[in-house]
């Protein structure tokens, strides 16, 4: 496996995958990798030759007072990590590589990217819009992968790489992967290692009522009653502030008031310091 950490050595190394014709999956990470990136990188070995993975704590995606410094930075780890599943090319850029002085580019996608966590943290979906489309024109994956614990993320990539022209030739297909739980029911975030042990027990609240709320909503109930106690029991058991829950369309996000068939449960909450999100499909 190698780590490239300038563009001459992506393209050099891309070159030399490519030159037998074998096709290249991208998985586009912030590092501090868990069970649920390598369930994105196993997906992307089962499709393509294949396996680029790209670390890189994106700075222009976090807000003002968001956790940019302390975000966890382990190359060596995720690299061992990564080299066990067999991936071929760690793309390991740093801030100048990607963004050097005078760089003043920005990509910014309405609709889907609004609501939700775009409400909460302005900007952020312009800073993942932006840094996926250098990812896709950089490494000009046939695929890419990403976990649906970041429902919205990935609506947002898909209409800016429909919008932008970029499904052909540079990314064929945007794969979801879906959520990768701990036993007791809590998504995988990096954000995870956050959380003191207290504070890890009060987060697996979160999925166990999200799902209680599924079951009051079942059979097209409307929402609200359901949303309602699922904020109750949130701020009963621990968290300290809800940013949302809502129930939107799956595809456009819209808001809604009881399930169309294609709904989703959507949530963010804090524990202290720590964001955490979640969706479930209503049916
Ligand atoms: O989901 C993430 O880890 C990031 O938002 C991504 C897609 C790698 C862009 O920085």
């Amino acid at each position: 496996m190698q780590i490239a950490r300038t563009l001459e050595m992506l393209r050099k190394r891309l070159d030399d995958l490519r030159a037998k014709g074998e096709t290249i999956a991208l998985v586009p990470t912030m590092g501090a990798l868990h069970e649920g990136h390598l369930t994105l990188v196993r997906r992307a070995a089962a499709q393509a030759d294949h396996v680029v993975v790209s670390i890189f704590v994106n700075p222009r995606q976090f807000g003002a007072g968001e956790d940019l410094d302390a975000y966890p930075r382990q190359l060596e780890q995720d690299s061992r990590l990564l080299e066990r599943e067999g991936v071929a090319l760690v793309w390991a850029p740093s801030p100048d590589v990607i963004y050097p002085a005078g760089y003043a580019t920005n990509i910014s996608v309405g609709g889907v990217s609004e609501g939700l966590c775009g409400a909460d943290r302005p900007g952020h979906f312009d800073g993942v819009a932006t840094i996926v489309c250098k990812l896709f024109n950089q490494v000009m994956p046939d695929m890419a992968f990403f976990g649906e614990k970041d429902w919205q993320q990935l609506a947002v990539i898909r209409r800016m790489a429909r919008d932008l022209d970029l499904t052909r030739p540079h990314v064929e297909a945007i794969h979801g992967v879906p959520i990768v739980r701990e036993t007791d029911g809590l998504a995988m975030s990096s954000r995870n290692a956050y959380l003191s042990p207290e504070q890890r027990e009060q987060a697996a609240v979160l999925p166990r009522a999200m799902k209680a709320a599924l079951v009051e909503m079942a059979g097209g109930e409307a929402a609200e009653p359901a949303l309602e106690s699922l904020r109750d029991k949130l701020l009963a058991s621990g968290f300290d502030r809800i940013d949302y829950v809502d129930v939107r369309d799956g595809d456009s996000l819209a808001l809604l008031e009881a399930d169309n068939g294609n709904a989703r449960l959507f949530a963010a909450a804090r524990i202290g310091g720590t964001r955490l999100i979640d969706n479930m499909p209503l049916s």
